[in-house]
């Protein structure tokens, strides 16, 4: 793609979204909430076209996009539904005068907090103020625009949408999970073990809240494998397999895909007196960012072991560092010298499984005194994690 074209794209967020989650999303919010639908952000029309084959009585689309706009009206007009299109930021919309509508459906603009700035962004955290979130000037766009959206559903109306896992990994992604669980009775989290948008290198979750005007304590997350499961969870056939995300403390999406065994474990050592955070033995400054390039120092099968934005792209906000568990070494300054060394030979040499038993011996075993059976529970849970993210980065490379 064209230089300029791709700088606009990444502008505007312009991700358009697999045409098997669009229906998904829309199958799903038509059963619960049928009627008036609305998206946000309707780009070339994708959701509205999918919600007038499916019945849906009127339709309200947005975008600030005016190509985007012409498509979605071409497509509107083939599909003969009466709609209206608002060639609008979002944001500018009053709730008051659109609403209420039965079911809000899209994918909105994933705009980062550098990119997202000035009038729009004041407008759009003033609105999330309005359903109780008190976002930071760091959240990126998608966060204020679900807040926005729930404003024009009707009590007990529907809204399904295209999120990113950073709903559940960030303090502003949990803060709007906050919101969105004191303004809906039930709120679900459908997440995959592959990309749907390669070229974002972004994980997603499908949300679907339900019951506007209602609250729940939790969000249920669904972990699905293949594609063809999202039609057995829209009948209802499937309930199997849901965690509960904790809204407390901090995001946790990396527990929710373990067992309560070993996340009892993992609470145990954490509030153990040898485990600080990063952030007790010093101020943290820089974050980190890597990748699966040459200009990034580790290798796409490094990158993806630690957190990672659905592919091989490593990402820590300085906010994050701070929160890393460590232990501090009782061992004598020459005993550590002597590990750190053979841990070093081992890393130069490419063997990491020796370093990290070099580690896991000295930290796990000797210092905190763990059981061959707690090693190998944590050991377990590491491979689980790390194979997910294998799963998402092999699948954004095919
Ligand atoms: C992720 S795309 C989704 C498009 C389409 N709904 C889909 O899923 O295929 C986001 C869309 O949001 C639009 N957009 C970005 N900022 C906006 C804003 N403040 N108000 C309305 N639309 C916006 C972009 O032009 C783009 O079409």
């Amino acid at each position: 793609m064209a230089e300029r074209a791709l700088t606009r794209k990444k502008g505007l967020g312009s991700y358009y979204t697999d045409p098997r989650v669009v229906d998904f999303l829309v199958e799903w919010g038509m059963g619960v909430s049928p009627g008036l639908v609305m998206d946000p952000s309707c780009g070339d029309g994708r959701f509205p076209e999918a919600a007038a084959r499916r019945g849906a009585s009127r339709i309200i689309g947005c975008d600030l996009d005016p190509d985007a706009l012409e498509s979605s009206a071409r497509t509107l007009c083939d599909a003969e539904m009466p709609s209206k299109l608002l060639d609008s930021d979002f944001f500018l919309l009053d709730p008051n005068r659109i609403g209420p509508v039965d079911l809000v459906v899209g994918n909105p603009p994933f705009i980062r907090y550098q990119q997202f700035s000035g009038k729009s962004r004041a407008r759009a955290l003033g609105s999330a103020l309005r359903v109780g979130a008190r976002l930071t000037n760091l959240s990126a766009s998608w966060a204020p625009f679900l807040l926005h959206s729930l404003q024009f559903l009707r009590p007990g109306g529907a809204l399904a949408m295209v999120v990113p896992a950073e709903l559940a990994q960030t303090g502003y992604g949990v803060t709007t999970l906050r919101a969105l669980c004191a303004n809906f009775s039930r709120i679900r989290l459908v997440t995959f073990r592959r990309n749907w948008f390669a070229d974002a290198q972004q994980e997603i979750f499908f949300l679907l809240a339900e019951g506007r005007g209602g609250s729940c304590v939790a969000a249920q997350l669904t972990p699905l494998d293949r594609i063809d499961e999202l039609s057995q969870l829209v009948l209802r056939k499937r309930m199997d397999g849901i965690y509960h995300l904790s809204l407390d403390g901090d995001p946790t999406l990396g527990l929710a895909f373990l067992d309560s065994f070993t996340r009892d474990l993992w609470a145990e050592l954490k509030s153990r007196p040898q485990a600080l955070t990063l952030e007790a033995l010093g101020g943290v400054i820089n974050g980190y960012v890597s990748g699966a390039n040459t200009f990034f120092h580790c290798t796409r099968e490094e990158a993806v072991k630690r957190r990672s934005y659905g592919g091989g792209l490593l990402k820590l906000e300085p906010s994050e560092m701070q929160r890393i568990p460590v232990i501090l070494p009782t061992s004598t300054e020459e005993e550590l010298r002597d590990h750190f060394d053979a841990a070093d030979r081992a890393i130069r040499a490419g063997d990491f499984s020796a370093a990290n038993q070099i580690a896991n011996r000295v930290i796990l075993e000797d210092q905190l005194g763990l059981s061959v059976a707690d090693l190998g529970i944590l050991q377990q849970a590491h491979a689980t994690l790390l194979d997910r993210r294998m799963a998402r980065a092999r699948s954004n490379a095919s």
